[in-house]
């Protein structure tokens, strides 16, 4: 079977392969804790539920809809970006997609030619690379500084005349670093300068802890940098709906256009049913929001002081998101083991609770543990990882 270059030059999603291997030694009747996986445990609040199925009845959502998503949730996007950060956008500026990923891999295609570099601060989330290198674009990783924030001194080493793009994401996966806004405008700038694309993945923006506001936004800061941000979000992780895949894209005129010209062809349009699901979500009240961001900050903050303790990590607590990013060179060097790669493999088969390693982020000698799931099971786990490392 002949396989394009394209397609054998993609590596699959690292968190994935680990979720399978804890389910393969699941099926061999191991009880397995697995906090590899990227999504809140939480069920999608009732209200939204109800409002999918009230417009499924209604017939409201068997036909197709405009590819950038019907108005009303487009307008709900626009007066959700108002409530939260002040920024005042049209809904024409806004591209409905199927998921978060999809507006990230419809705005690669868009924004790259082949050898086009795109710069990815490490530690990155998975897919990035991956879309780039299937827009014919090369990503180009930054190397990391201790606080785990990219600096404008560091883009500008690796900007060279084929960059095109930078990506921030902020709170970030897997660390859960959250940029400041002053940190942002200064990224903002140097991007403007640069005459490059911000592509700002502000996912986990409204799961910051410890305050009751949201992460500063890359959009709203100045009009040059607002034209050169491509802001990128969705509903998965703030309402507990990452199966039904609505994400979103808000950019300036000819990167929406563009995107809505691209989209035409690949998707048509992100499901109606989901779409009537996030403009609930968006609209309707948001006190499940809340309660499941104190759930998670209860959790971190139980499971994070003990984490932090155990032999050979080392972390900081991590503002936002819902993952734990341990440096973890010092517990490799105590199991005698030289690749993170073969350290998860060891705590997997050996403390029997799957993570990811931190290779699939662009940074080695670290693991990611999602703790997106209750707190008994995030117990039970640091209790099996505190027995592997003490023996
Ligand atoms: C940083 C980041 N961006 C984007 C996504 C994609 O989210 P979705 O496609 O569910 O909207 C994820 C999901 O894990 C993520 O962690």
């Amino acid at each position: 079977m002949h396989l394009s270059n394209r397609a054998q030059g993609v590596s699959p999603s690292a968190t994935l392969a680990t979720g399978q291997r804890a389910q393969a030694l699941q099926a061999q009747g191991i009880d397995v804790i697995n906090l590899s996986v990227g999504q809140p445990d939480y069920t999608t609040p009732q209200a939204i539920k109800d409002a999918a199925v009230a417009a499924i009845q209604a017939d409201r959502v068997n036909g197709y809809t405009a590819t950038e998503g019907v108005l009303p949730l487009r307008q709900a996007i626009a007066a959700n970006l108002a409530t939260l950060h002040d920024i005042h956008v049209a809904p024409q500026q806004v591209v409905v997609t199927t998921g978060a990923k999809m507006a990230l891999y419809a705005l690669f295609q868009v924004l790259l030619n082949p050898g086009d570099a795109v710069l990815l601060p490490a530690p990155y989330w998975v897919s990035y690379s991956e879309q780039v290198k299937l827009a014919g674009g090369q990503p180009i990783e930054v190397a990391p500084t201790d606080s785990l924030k990219v600096t404008p001194a560091q883009l500008a080493a690796a900007v060279t005349p084929t960059t095109r793009a930078i990506v921030l994401n902020s709170p970030q996966n897997p660390s859960g670093t959250t940029y400041t806004r002053a940190e942002l405008r200064a990224i903002g700038e140097f991007a403007v300068a640069h005459d490059l694309v911000i592509v700002a993945d502000e996912i986990y923006g409204e799961l910051l802890y410890d305050t009751d506001q949201v992460a500063p936004s890359m959009l709203g800061i100045s009009a040059a940098i607002d034209d050169h941000t491509v802001l990128i979000n969705g509903v998965s992780k703030t309402y507990a709906m990452t199966g039904w895949r609505i994400g979103y894209a808000v950019a300036n005129p000819t990167i929406t256009q563009a995107l809505k010209t691209l989209l035409s062809h690949m998707t048509g349009n992100p499901a109606a049913v989901s779409q009537a699901a996030a403009t609930a979500a968006l609209t309707g009240s948001q006190a499940s929001v809340a309660e499941m961001k104190a759930g998670f900050k209860h959790r971190r903050d139980v499971i994070y002081p003990q984490l932090a303790a155990l032999p050979g990590f080392r972390l900081t607590k991590p503002a936002g998101a819902f993952y734990f990013f341990p440096d973890v060179t010092a517990a490799m060097a105590r199991k005698h083991v030289t690749t993170t790669a073969d350290f998860v493999d060891l705590i997997l088969n050996e403390a029997h609770v799957a993570t990811v390693t931190g290779e699939a982020f662009g940074l080695p000698g670290h693991i990611r543990l999602s703790y997106a799931t209750d707190l008994a099971t995030l117990q039970a786990a640091v209790d099996r990882l505190r027995a592997f490392m003490s023996d």
